[in-house]
């Protein structure tokens, strides 16, 4: 197989080598406060133009387009998060065209992301939250979402799911698409966590599963710099829609990428095209292997991802928090924890070394009585106002002992996982109140009454 060419890192390297009278933007001019600067441009004679791309962007899109087997893949700069606006945009322009109505049926464990979409765009949201849903699990099972689906006379715009999800459970995507499709409507992905699952020796990105859009956060999972993202439209999905995609990204996105960003995107091109598959073959084993040790130790583990190790720790004895602080003693940080989870995200990038601590780290501990206190059960939501109404209204920051009845304003999370607890335009019960407790939360913003 011919190498994966990088056409934008080329571009700059020559542009570093010809050592340029820089009277342009960025103001930093090549010179480091940080070291990078050199390579960090902008839109320049022959640096392309994001969005409305016909040079070395084109071709690297076109390169990570083809590593994907997509209709389209385009680069975001500004994560998943500007990927998700647009990929709601498409769906609303999508559903204008084939008459479906603008509502969107979302499980309930939403990126925050997803409601600034719902209020900017203005369009419904339909709620799944069946049985079993949790802060950050939403599974949706195809019988769930037919019977979700038949009581809309009219499809509605698209379903959005989150898979994988901040604890590493997949959604069943190729089930959900068929249903989606069968109801005459589109699947979205929020496939954030899962740029990797492509590459897979059984791929499971949601690209191989009928999904008709999705985003990646490519720096969550591969190695690409923090923003680098990618926006993915399926065969699927009509032409006509396809051709407004570029628009739909610069209608949210800067006008200013980070050329570094996107050297990023393009240098991993050539990394996926090459050996990235035979490392992540080897990262898949050795992940299994550290799998086994902790259970084999007596700690319960969940979630199907294998870039993913999410420990549940309570009945070992010990919440998710204390085990990442005993973990941060030690310098082994994760990526997050709450009082039932731990989740630690692993890439062909993490070493030996650092797995091997790891166990280390966990094993040395010994089982303690089991904790048995459970999580709140999530409120259901209780929807008073749309996100849009809700989010364009003057608000205030109350202690959450003052809220109960009053309205949300901004969605109220906890960063990571950003997975509102209760979703702006709720009223606020007494339930809400005491999982804003169990998750931290000491203030939310209601609209003024
Ligand atoms: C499930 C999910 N979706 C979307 C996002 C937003 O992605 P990004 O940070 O790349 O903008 C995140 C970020 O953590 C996420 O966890």
């Amino acid at each position: 197989m011919k190498p994966t060419r990088t056409p934008l890192c080329d571009f700059v390297r020559a542009y570093v080598d010809a050592r340029p009278h820089r009277l342009h933007m960025p103001g930093h001019k090549g010179l480091p406060l940080l070291g990078c600067e050199a390579y960090d441009i902008t839109e320049i004679d022959g640096a392309d133009i994001l969005y409305h791309a016909d040079g070395v962007i084109a071709e690297s899109q076109e390169n990570a387009r083809a590593l994907f087997g997509t209709q389209k893949t385009l680069y975001s700069a500004e994560g998943s998060s500007l990927s998700i606006r647009a990929m709601l945009y498409l769906a609303q322009l999508d559903a204008r065209s084939c008459g479906r109505t603008s509502t969107v049926l979302a499980a309930r464990n939403v990126h925050k992301v997803f409601l600034s979409a719902a209020a900017l765009l203005d369009f419904p949201v339909a709620w799944l939250c069946p049985e079993g849903t949790s802060l950050l699990s939403c599974p949706i099972t195809p019988d769930v979402l037919d019977a979700a689906l038949r009581a809309h006379s009219t499809p509605p715009a698209a379903v959005y799911v989150t898979s994988p999800d901040y604890l590493g459970h997949i959604q069943d995507i190729a089930a959900l698409a068929h249903v989606c499709h069968r109801h005459g409507t589109l699947l979205l992905v929020d496939n954030a966590h899962g740029a990797y699952l492509h590459f897979l020796d059984t791929p499971a990105h949601p690209m191989d599963l009928l999904a008709d859009l999705c985003c990646d956060s490519a720096h969550k999972t591969l190695p690409a710099l923090t923003g680098a993202a990618y926006l993915h439209l399926a065969h699927t999905l009509s032409h006509e829609t396809a051709a407004q995609a570029e628009a739909a990204m610069a209608l949210f996105a800067s006008t200013s990428p980070s050329y570094l960003i996107l050297q990023s995107l393009d240098a991993l091109n050539a990394y996926l095209g090459s050996t990235f598959r035979d490392d992540l073959r080897v990262l898949c084993k050795k992940t299994h292997a550290v799998r086994r040790t902790l259970t084999a130790h007596g700690y319960s583990l969940c979630g199907d991802e294998p870039c993913k190790l999410t420990i549940a720790p309570k009945s070992f004895g010990y919440t998710g928090d204390a085990l990442a602080a005993i973990l941060k003693k030690d310098r082994i940080i994760p990526e997050f924890s709450d009082p039932d989870h731990l989740v630690l995200m692993i890439t062909p990038q993490t070493s030996d070394d650092t797995l091997k601590a790891l166990t280390n780290t966990l094993c040395r501990l010994p089982r303690r009585a089991a904790i048995d206190t459970q999580p709140p059960v999530l409120p259901r939501p209780a929807t008073h106002t749309t996100p849009r109404t809700a989010l364009m209204s003057p608000a205030e920051s109350v202690p959450i002992e003052e809220c109960i009845g009053r309205i949300l304003a901004q969605p109220t999370v906890g960063c990571p996982p950003a997975i509102p607890i209760a979703v702006t335009g709720e009223r606020i019960t007494e339930e809400t109140v005491e999982a804003f407790r169990y998750w931290g939360i000491t203030h939310v913003s209601v609209v003024c009454s």
